[in-house]
């Protein structure tokens, strides 16, 4: 299987950190955000990496990350020249795919789970798609996931009304069907191609399967205070590992 980050976007809810540098460059307590999705992707057996950036920075990208050798992986680069959304974003990735299964994260997610296990496991799946659940507080910032008798029935995005607090988190893992389902995609009403619209299209077909991650989980981009919280995680994980 092969990994893609998706670091494009314009991450302005961040602002004025965001102003002069791109999200996924910030620091989550002792290392740049971006290098938490890229160690998920290791840890998980997945080495051979595309990793997609804005325009504005993608030179710093290259030069902070370069070959991947740092991470005993090898990076290949794609760019977004607009931020059309993250299913926009991953469509760029279909060359670098070789029509293999693809793990997907978005830059901005950190995860405490080795997904190893899950990995092999969505090898193993037939077809189809698997996505990863986890509680959230704030359910409206997220794809919130509704389960009947623990199957998944629909994601709906950033809902107003509430519909429970499974937030369907920024790891996905597809088939090579993805790269048919991206081209039939609508812009939605944020002007953006959306992911929980290519996952609802294998939920519909009854080929996504899912998980629910044991270990915190964190989106780094949501907010100010996402961005703090996901610090103050990884530090301390880190005292628990020195202890
Ligand atoms: O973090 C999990 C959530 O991520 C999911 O629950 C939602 O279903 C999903 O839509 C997404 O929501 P966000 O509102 O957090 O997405 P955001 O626009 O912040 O983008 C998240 C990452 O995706 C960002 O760090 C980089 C990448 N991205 C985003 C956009 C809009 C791109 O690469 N290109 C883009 O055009």
């Amino acid at each position: 299987m092969k990994g893609i980050i998706l670091a494009g976007g314009n991450g302005t809810r961040l602002s004025p950190l965001t102003k002069v540098t791109n999200k996924h460059l910030l620091p989550v307590y002792d290392r740049p955000m971006i290098y938490y999705p890229i160690q998920t992707l290791v840890d998980a057996g997945i080495t051979e990496i595309m990793i997609v950036s804005g325009k504005g920075h993608a030179g710093h990208f290259l030069e902070l990350l370069r070959s991947g050798s740092e991470f005993g992986a090898h990076f290949s680069y794609g760019v977004q020249e607009e931020a059309g959304g993250i299913a926009q974003a991953l469509s760029l990735c279909e060359d670098f795919s070789d029509h293999k299964k693809v793990m997907v994260i978005l830059g901005d997610n950190i995860l405490e789970d080795n997904i190893r296990a899950a990995a092999q496991a969505f090898e193993k799946q037939d077809r189809g798609a698997k996505v990863f659940l986890h509680s959230v507080e704030h359910p409206q910032h997220y794809g919130i996931a509704l389960l009947e008798h623990n199957k998944l029935t629909k994601i709906v995005e950033k809902p107003k009304e509430n519909l429970g607090n499974l937030a369907v988190t920024g790891v996905y893992m597809y088939d090579s069907q993805v790269w048919d389902v991206v081209k039939t995609l609508k812009p939605s009403g944020r002007g953006e191609l959306e992911i929980t619209d290519v996952n609802n299209f294998y939920v519909q077909q009854g080929t996504m399967t899912h998980e629910v991650l044991n270990g915190w989980w964190g989106d780094g981009g949501e907010s100010v205070d996402s961005l703090l919280e996901a610090a103050n995680l990884v530090a301390a994980k880190r005292r628990q590992q020195k202890s």
